[in-house]
C-alpha cells in the first residue's frame, strides 16, 4: 500500500517541520515539501494536525498473573486501547514462576501476545539466581531481548535478594544489556504491612503509609551504587518521588549510565485519592503508590532538564470486583492501574497545552527515547527516510472526557475518570497499515509484530 501524507506538521524529538510524507509498503519512503499525488496513493489531509512517531510504552502488564486473577487487558484488549491512544508498540515482561528457565517463559509469553495488533517486545525478568541463570540470559540477548527487569519489592513472589540483584547486574552488564529496576525496599514495606494488619489498620489509606518516599529513595541508592559497582547501565523504571530524582540525577552528573521513567498517574494524581471509600481508592492502589504535589512538580522539572527520559504507562488494570479481593485487608487489593491509552492525550493535555513541555518533548519520552534505549532506533521512535512506518496524525482540537465507560480498555474503573482533555490520535498507521482511521478501527487489521531488538 501507498499512503501520502500531506500539508501536516511533522514532529520529531529534535524539530518540527511542515511536510509531507510517503509510505510505500512498511517504511516511508520520502519526505519532502510537496509530494505530488498519484492515482495508487491513498491521500490524507494532515493539515493543522501534528504527525508523529508512533508511541513506545515500554512498560504494561498485559494479562499479568496475581491471586485476585489476570490484570483485565489481555494482549489484544490491551493493543487495541493502545493504538486508539497513538502507541504502536508496547514492551511488557516475562515473569517466569520460580524454578522456569527465562526462556521457557519468554515462548510462553510470546504466545500469550500473539494476538496484540500493536508491535510488542519484552523484558526479561530473573524472580532468582540458579547456575543456569547466566546462561538463560545469554540466551535472551542472542533471541534479541537484551533488557532485563528486576523487582527489590514483592519480595515473596518475584523479588530479588540483594546477592541475587548483584548476580544480574554483574552479568548483564558484562554481557552488554540492560538492566531494569522497581525500586522499593520490599522487606522494610513488609515489615510495616504486616504492623498495620496486626493492629487491625486494613483500609486503602495504609497502602501509602507502609510505601514511603524513604523506602524508594533508598531503593534507589543501593540500585545506582551497585550498578555502578557491577558496570552495568541501569533504568528505573516508575520513579515516583522527588527524593529518588535528586539520587539519579546525582548519578547521572558522575556520567553514570542511569535513565529514569515516570508515569502519567505520578504526574497527575496525588495521594489524597486514597482517602474516602473502597471502591473509590481502591483503583489507585499501585506501587509505588501516588505521592505529594511537590513530587509531581519535580516530576515535570525532571522531564524538562533530561533527568527523566521516558514515560512509560505501566498499565496494570484490575476490574472492581478483582480490587475488592482486598476489601478487608490492603495487602490483599492487586497493585495497578490502566492508562495505556491516555499517556499521549494526558501529556499533550497536561504538558503541551500547558508550555511545560513542547511537542518535541512530547514526541521524545513518549517515543524516541525509549526506541533509543531499548534497541529499536532509528527504525522507531523517528519520522525519517527509511525508518519504519509507525505514524500517528493527531488532532490537537479534538476535546473529550475521560470515562470508564467509553474507554477502549476492558476494565470497570478509570484513574483518569473525568479529566478533560485535548487531543487525538485521528489516524494511526502501524508498518504501513492503517490500523486507526479518522477514530475508528478499521477492518481486518493484522497482527502486531515480534520485535527482536
Ligand atoms: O502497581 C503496579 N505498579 N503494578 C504493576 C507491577 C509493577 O510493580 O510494576
Ligand atoms: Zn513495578
Ligand atoms: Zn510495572
Amino acid at each position: 500500500m501507498k499512503i501520502l501524507i500531506k500539508n501536516g506538521t511533522l514532529v520529531n524529538s529534535d524539530k518540527s517541520l511542515i511536510a509531507d510524507i510517503l509510505i510505500i509498503n512498511d517504511r516511508i519512503s520520502e519526505i519532502s515539501s510537496n509530494i505530488a499525488t498519484s492515482y495508487d496513493f491513498k491521500v490524507i489531509d494532515a493539515k493543522d494536525k501534528y504527525v508523529i512517531p508512533g508511541g513506545i510504552d515500554p512498560h504494561v502488564h498485559m494479562q499479568l498473573p496475581n491471586p485476585a486473577g489476570y490484570s483485565s487487558d489481555s494482549f489484544h484488549t490491551g493493543s487495541k486501547a493502545a493504538i486508539f491512544g497513538g502507541t504502536t508498540t508496547l514492551i511488557d515482561f516475562v515473569t517466569p514462576s520460580r524454578g522456569q528457565s527465562l526462556t521457557d517463559a519468554l515462548q510462553t509469553r510470546i504466545d500469550e501476545a500473539k494476538n496484540a495488533i500493536t508491535n510488542y517486545s519484552f523484558h526479561v525478568s530473573p524472580v532468582e539466581w540458579r547456575s543456569s541463570t547466566e546462561s538463560e540470559i545469554k540466551e535472551c540477548l542472542i533471541k534479541g531481548f537484551p533488557s532485563f527487569k528486576v523487582y527489590l519489592a514483592y519480595q515473596n513472589t518475584i523479588g530479588l535478594n540483594n546477592n541475587e540483584f548483584q548476580q544480574v547486574l554483574y552479568t548483564v552488564g558484562k554481557l552488554g544489556g540492560l538492566v531494569t529496576i522497581h525500586c522499593e525496599l520490599g522487606n522494610e514495606i513488609e515489615k510495616t504491612r504486616n504492623k498495620f494488619i496486626s493492629e487491625n489498620k486494613t483500609s486503602v489509606k495504609y497502602h501509602p503509609a507502609s510505601r514511603p518516599t524513604e523506602l524508594e529513595a533508598k531503593a534507589v541508592a543501593t540500585t545506582i551504587s551497585l550498578a555502578k559497582k557491577h558496570n552495568c547501565p541501569i533504568y528505573i523504571v516508575h520513579v515516583s518521588s522527588e527524593q529518588s530524582l535528586n539520587l539519579i540525577k546525582e548519578a547521572q552528573q558522575t556520567g553514570q549510565t542511569v535513565y529514569a521513567e515516570t508515569c502519567p498517574h505520578y504526574l497527575l494524581l496525588d495521594d489524597l485519592r486514597y482517602i474516602g471509600e473502597f471502591d473509590k481508592t481502591a483503583p489507585f492502589v499501585i506501587s509505588p503508590p501516588l505521592r505529594k504535589k511537590a513530587d509531581q512538580d519535580a516530576l515535570w522539572k525532571a522531564i524538562s532538564n533530561n533527568t527523566i527520559q521516558t514515560l512509560g504507562t505501566d498499565h496494570c488494570p484490575f476490574n472492581l470486583n478483582q480490587k475488592r479481593f482486598g476489601l478487608n485487608d490492603f495487602t490483599k487489593i492487586p497493585n495497578g492501574a490502566g492508562s495505556v491509552e491516555h499517556r499521549l492525550e494526558l501529556l499533550f493535555t497536561f504538558g503541551v497545552l500547558t508550555n511545560k513541555i513542547s511537542i518535541n518533548k512530547l514526541v521524545d519520552i513518549t517515543s524516541t527515547q525509549a526506541a533509543k534505549i531499548f534497541g529499536l532506533f532509528p527504525q522507531k521512535g523517528i519520522i525519517t527516510k527509511g525508518a519504519d512506518a509507525d505514524i500517528v496524525i493527531w488532532n490537537p482540537k479534538v476535546e473529550r472526557i475521560i470515562s470508564s465507560r467509553t474507554h477502549k480498555q476492558n476494565c470497570d474503573c478509570n484513574i483518569f475518570d473525568g479529566f478533560k482533555i485535548r487531543g487525538q490520535a485521528e489516524t494511526v498507521i502501524r508498518g504501513g497499515e492503517i490500523i486507526v482511521e479518522n477514530t475508528s478501527l478499521s477492518a481486518n487489521v493484522s497482527k502486531g509484530k515480534l520485535i527482536m531488538r
